[in-house]
Formats: structure tokens, sequence, C-alpha cells
């Protein structure tokens, strides 16, 4: 504790301590005025700054704000930059607004299409997550304003969110839900970190000492103060002594008296409550600072910064030549997200903003002439039979179709998970319906998660805008219109249907718990074990451009535990127009070793994203640790990977690797193995510490099962074999003790 911090928690009373522990109100802490400790201001959120209006105490009485792209758009930038500056941005507003801290990034792993609060998130895989994160922290806390990484853990569905039991393997666990959250704090070094409400293999999450001290503090050097998502005490002496700190929004002080309470009856240690208002002073003091220095004007240039950014995280789904448009084409735009476009989702995220320009509009400021007919409406599904036959006779009277589509505002939303993954009934009947009269039909999506496109394979292109903020008809028309090159990737899978989703059967449970059966096979961890066909795979995104891969080279071909390898390619944009390729390295282990649990086929290990003119060539280069190519072993209760051979594979989207180079990896670490009469002979052959003499074992033992079985079969039998039935396993110095001396040798 600094010293300063410490006295100044040594000054204050039982009830003051206990009192900084929890909100004032919804939106801020308890100053102490005696003391000249302020209270802090904090708002959401993720992609736009909620900030109360000053005096108002109404429920979303918020101020104005610019609109960025929502996590599920900034995801798909593929782009840490991007969101490194959309947290400066919002840091910077944050400032002006007299806000001390934003409440995001919100990084839970995309487990299943149907949370509700999808759009707010950034990925299913939890390293894209947790770079983009701990950028965006970054971004905001270079202002001097905290960061608060939400929510912390397990909390991947809203159905029940308050009480849910996520059940989940250790290894599940750590390998996909803990990850994004460990370099977020690892790197992005949070002042502040939320909790969630849900609760966690039996535990609430606000009351989770394993997460809240051990691993978030213990293990991972988290120096903030814990909050607790609104509302997410259960037992609030027990969730302070496991860690967490500040209780939002507070109880009218009823909490407050039962801390005091607790450390009067020794049921508490005080020191435990004196750390907790400490680390919360901590960041108290820090952000007051600059709160007194505000920034000037925090929104400036925000609306043109909110059109760049969403034009960096749209993402070309499909092109078969229709885009970009030309201006002596005629054009017609159909559907009322032309003029009405979604672009953002509803809750806590939800900002303030004065608006976003349509596409329509857009198209028409920047002189296109397009035919509009809206089609069908973007708050329902319903379907006007005139309306519908009007768009139809455009779109076939027209040399392109542009139909904008998505989700009415209804269908997703933070509170509530979606029931299904289709778009309304009259926009998939009318696409289909232009698509059987029109070859170059383009559909814009505005969702927040991946929706079925039973028309795909029917249209020429689709663009996804996801919900890019109040920029997204100003990008969009950039984009249709090759001012602007698509350079989004997706970052999670679009499945063909719902059914074919990892958790399909078990999400979102019974209202009680949520079983992760799925493990770790998550978004494109199961597709690809399945080797299942996907509407869009994860990193899938096109462009106006192409680019070619060459001359992919190791700077060594054997990696050990402690060292480092680097990983160098060219990339040359071999089209005619300027285009951002993401370079992508998924590693697969080829170890062949025994992965207790299975083992995802490929993980996503590096991304950067590179602009280039035409034929402009530049080389890009990875790093590659030891961590790189783990997974989580239980019998380690860590990362772990094994010894031989891995796959670098380097590629524009997860499912289009354009060279392979393989890496050997040397390393004299291995998980705990017990040598016992019931050890079957197969661990022990595939284990090179007991390779060597359980293959002398089986040399000994000779024979082929007389002919009796296939030889396949019988090399299963041996392999399921347990020692006591090859060896007497308790002659001292027989085969057992030898296998065992191998064991502790290593
Ligand atoms: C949400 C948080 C949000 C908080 C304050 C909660 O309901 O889950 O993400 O920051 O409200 O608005």
């Amino acid at each position: 504790m600094n010293s300063t911090i410490e006295e100044l928690v040594q000054s204050l009373t039982l009830e003051e301590k206990a009192g900084l522990c929890s909100g004032r109100d919804f939106w801020r802490t308890k100053a102490v005025e005696r003391l000249g400790i302020p209270a802090m201001m904090m708002s959401d959120g993720p992609h736009g700054l909620r900030a109360q209006k000053p005096g108002s105490s109404l429920p979303n009485d918020s101020i104005e704000a610019v609109c960025y792209p929502a996590g599920c758009a900034a995801a798909a930038s593929f782009d840490p930059t991007l969101t490194r500056r959309m947290g400066a941005a919002l840091g910077r507003e944050a400032r002006a607004a007299g806000v001390q801290m934003v409440l995001g990034p919100a990084i839970n792993i995309k487990r299943s299409p149907l949370c509700g609060r999808n759009f707010e998130y950034y990925s299913e895989d939890p390293f894209l997550a947790g770079e983009l994160a701990a950028a965006f922290i970054q971004g905001v806390q270079g202002e001097g304003v905290a960061a608060c990484p939400k929510h912390f853990a397990a909390n991947n569905q809203e159905t029940r969110r308050l009480t849910v039991d996520s059940r989940l393997d250790e290894r599940t666990l750590h390998e996909i839900y803990l990850p994004a959250f460990e370099t977020a704090v690892r790197e992005g070094r949070p002042w502040s970190l939320m909790c969630s409400y849900n609760r966690v293999n039996g535990v609430y999450a606000s009351e989770h000492r394993q997460l809240l001290t051990e691993l978030l503090r213990d293990s991972w050097g988290f120096a903030g103060f814990t909050v607790s998502d609104w509302g997410a005490v259960n037992d609030r002496v027990q969730g302070l002594a496991a860690g967490l700190d500040l209780e939002m929004p507070g109880s009218g002080g009823v909490n407050d008296a039962r801390l005091v309470e607790a450390v009067r009856s020794g049921a508490l240690d005080e020191a435990v409550l004196d750390k907790a208002a400490a680390r919360i002073l901590n960041i108290v003091l820090r952000t007051a600072d600059l709160a007194r220095a505000p920034a000037e004007n925090g929104a400036a240039n925000g609306h043109a910064l909110a059109v760049e950014l969403a034009k960096e995280s749209a993402v070309l789904l499909r092109n078969l030549g229709a885009l970009p448009l030309h201006p002596g084409q005629k054009v017609a735009y159909i559907g009322a997200f032309a003029e009405t476009p979604r672009f953002q989702g509803g809750g806590s995220s939800h900002v303030n903003t004065r608006g976003a320009v349509g596409a329509l509009e857009a198209a028409r400021r920047g002189g296109r002439t397009v035919q509009y007919v809206a089609g069908f409406p973007a708050d329902r599904d319903q379907r006007d039979e005139p309306e519908f036959l009007r768009a139809v006779a455009a779109a076939e009277s027209a040399d392109v179709a542009v139909i904008f589509a998505g989700l009415p505002e209804f269908f997703e939303s933070e509170g509530a998970d979606r029931r299904h993954m289709r778009l309304p009934d009259c926009q998939n009947n009318l696409i289909a319906r232009v698509a059987a009269v029109q070859k170059n039909t383009v559909v814009v999506l505005h969702t927040g998660a991946p929706v079925e496109c039973p028309w795909a394979e029917d249209v020429s292109a689709v663009l996804c805008m996801y919900l890019a903020g109040e920029g997204v008809g100003e990008a969009a028309d950039a984009l249709l219109w090759g001012d602007a090159n698509p350079a989004g990737r997706l970052p999670e899978t679009w499945p063909l249907r719902l059914e074919d989703t990892p958790c399909y059967l078990d999400y979102p449970g019974d209202g009680v718990t949520a079983d992760y059966r799925e493990g770790v096979f998550v978004g494109y961890r199961w597709y690809d074990a399945r080797r299942m066909a996907v509407r869009w795979p994860f990193g899938h995104g096109l462009s106006y451009t192409g680019f070619v891969y060459r001359d992919a080279a190791l700077d060594r071909p054997t990696l050990t535990e402690d060292g480092e390898a680097t990983l160098r390619v060219r990339i040359r944009n071999s089209g005619a127009v300027p285009g951002s390729e993401v370079v992508q390295l998924y590693v697969s282990d080829a170890t062949g070793a025994p992965a207790p649990g299975g083992r995802a086929p490929q993980a996503l290990r590096g991304f950067q994203k590179v602009r280039l003119e035409p034929g402009q060539e530049c080389e890009i280069c990875f790093t590659l640790t030891a961590r790189d190519l783990s997974h989580y072993d239980e019998r380690l209760h860590g990362w772990y990977a094994a010894p031989g051979r891995y796959e670098l594979r380097l590629g524009h989207s997860s499912r289009d690797i354009r060279i392979t180079v393989p890496l050997q990896f040397e390393t004299q670490r291995f998980p705990p193995l017990t040598v016992d009469g019931t050890t079957p002979l197969g661990l022990l052959l595939a284990d090179p510490r007991t390779a060597v003499t359980a293959q002398k074992l089986l040399d000994g033992r000779g024979g082929d099962g007389d002919g009796l079985m296939p030889p396949e079969a019988m090399a299963q039998m041996l392999d399921a074999t347990p020692l006591r039935e090859l060896t007497d396993c308790s002659a001292p110095d027989g085969l057992l003790a030898a296998l065992r001396r191998d064991v502790d040798a290593s």
C-alpha cells in the first residue's frame, strides 16, 4: 500500500471505510469531505459514453455522446490500434464530462450466437478478444480515466443472468473463458475490473475468491479495484473477504452496516476492509487529478472518427462482382435500414447519440442517384404486399439492387437471449424474391450477431456492417461505392444454422445451471474439429483487392521452453486498389501427444493488419513462445505444450490458410504420470519418459495374437492392457520400479 493512501485509510473511521466500498448512488462513489476525498463518477460504456446528465436522477437520462462501433463491429476490425483510438476518444469524452471511470470493455466470449449481449462482446476467440481489450484499456487510461473490463467471468448468456450457475471444467474455464481477461489485465493494466452477476461452478462471481483474488491479483498481478456488476452482490461480507472491493450501485447503507458489524464482531478482519478501501482510494485520487483538468471538447471530431472506425469494421462476406457499385449504374436501395439503420444495441450500453445518417442520405449527400423503396419496416416483422411488390419491381428494373437488412431492435438486447437466429421473415422473403429477378443483388446487414442467411448462395454480394455506430450510413456508402475498401474480418463463425452451433443442446440451460458441455470446443474450434461446413468461417472477410503471401520462414527450426521463435512472411497487394490484409497465424498441435478432453485442430495465436498500396509488399513478423503452443492441462493446473511437431498456419482466414511452416518444440517438462498396476501400456508407450522401457516389455512378450485377431485390433488390445497384466507389479526390481525411475528422472 502506498504510504499516503495508507495514512489516509488510517484516518478514516470504520464507517467511512465501509462507506467507501459502496456507491453513493447509481454512478458515484462517496466523498469523504472532511479529508478532501472526492466522489468518483463512472458511466457506461464500451462504445460510447452514457454519462448521466448533470443534476438528473432519471434513469437513462444521459448526455449526448458519440456512438462508436459496438464491440461486435470493433472486433471485426481485427485492429488493436482501432480499439486503442476508440478508447482514447472515449477517455477524452469522459474527462470532458467529468467522468473518471468508463465501464468497458465488455469481453465475454461468444459461446452461442443467441446471447442477447453478443453485440457488445468481441469474439468467440479469447486471443482476439484479449488483444483488442488490452488496447482499448490503454487508450482510455492514457487519458487518465479508469477502464473497467467486464464481466468477470463465464457470463455468456442473458437468460437468468443474475443467478445462473455456469458449470464448466477447469480446462475450459482457463483455456476459453479466462484468457481474454488475463491479457486485458497483464497487457492493459486496468485500474478496475467488474465481476459478473452469475455463479461460476456454484459460487457467485462476486464472492469467488479463486477468481477475484488468487487468479486476478496473485497470479495476473491486477493492481486496481474490483467492482460488482450493478446489483451483483449476494453476501457483502463474504464478497469483500473474497476480493470484491466496491459494491455498485450501493445498498442504501444496509451492506455498509453489515461490513461494520462484521469487523466489530470479528467475523471480518479489518485489514481486509482497509485493503479494499485503499485500492478504491488509490484510483479515486489518481483519476481526480485529471478530472480537475478536463479535456477540451471531448467529442470534437467524434463523428468523423466514428465513420472511420465503422469503415474499418465492416466485413465483405461475399462478392461475385456486384460490388463496388459504379456511377453509371441504375441502383435501387431497398429496405428501411437504408433510411433508419440499426447501429447500436439495447441496454446499459445504449448511447444517447445525435443520430446516424442512413446510407440513403449519405448517397444523396454524395450526389449519387439511387432509387429507394422501403420494402419492409426496420422495427418489426411485417409484410405489406404492395410495398413488397414495389420493391421487387424496382429491383428488377435496376442494374443492381442493394437490400439493407438487419435485426429489429427488439430482437437482440441486454437482458434477453434470442430464441432463433433468423432475420424477420418479411426480410428473408423479400431478399429471396429480389435475388430471383436480379442477379446483381447486394445485401447489407445490420445485426449484432450472426443470422442464418438461407439466400446467401443466391445473391451476388453481402456486406456485414454489424452494429457500426453512428458512422454506419456514411461508412456503408463509402464501402458500397468503392471509396473505401472493406477491411474487416469475422471475429466469430457464421454457422449455416442454429442447430450446428456448439452448445445448441445446452443453451441457455434450465434456468438454474448452464452446463458448458461443449468444453473448449467453442466457435471455430468446434466447427473445425467436426469438419463442418459453415456459412462464413472465423477470420473471413473479402476485399476489392487481393493479397499474395510468400517467403514464410522461421528464424530457427526448434523452440525451447524459455525461448522465442520469430516467424516472418511477406505480403503483397496484388490488385489494383489500396487495401488492408489481416494476416492471421493459427497454431496446430501435430505432436500426436495424448490430449485429455480433446484438442482443437488449431487456435489463433497472432494477427496483424497491414494497409498496402497496389503492388506494395511488406514483411510481417510474429514472435512465438511456448505459451503460444500450449493448452491448459488440468494435471498441471497450468499451461503445457508437449514436445514434438507443431504447424504454424498463416492465412487470410481460419479456412483459407496460405502457408504452413513446421516448428519443433523441445521440452523436459511433462505432466505427472502415475505408474501402477492399473496404468495402460499405451500411456507408457506414448510418453517419451517411459516409451523405451515400455517398448522393451512389449518386445519381450513376442507373439501377435496367434492370428486370432487383426494386428490393428491386437495393437489396441495391448494399448489398453494394464501393467498388472504384463508384469509382476509386486517385484521390487521389476518393470514397475524401472518405469517409475524413468518418470522420476525427468
Ligand atoms: C450491466 C453492466 C453495466 C451496468 C451499469 C449492468 O446491468 O451488466 O454492463 O455496466 O449495468 O449500467
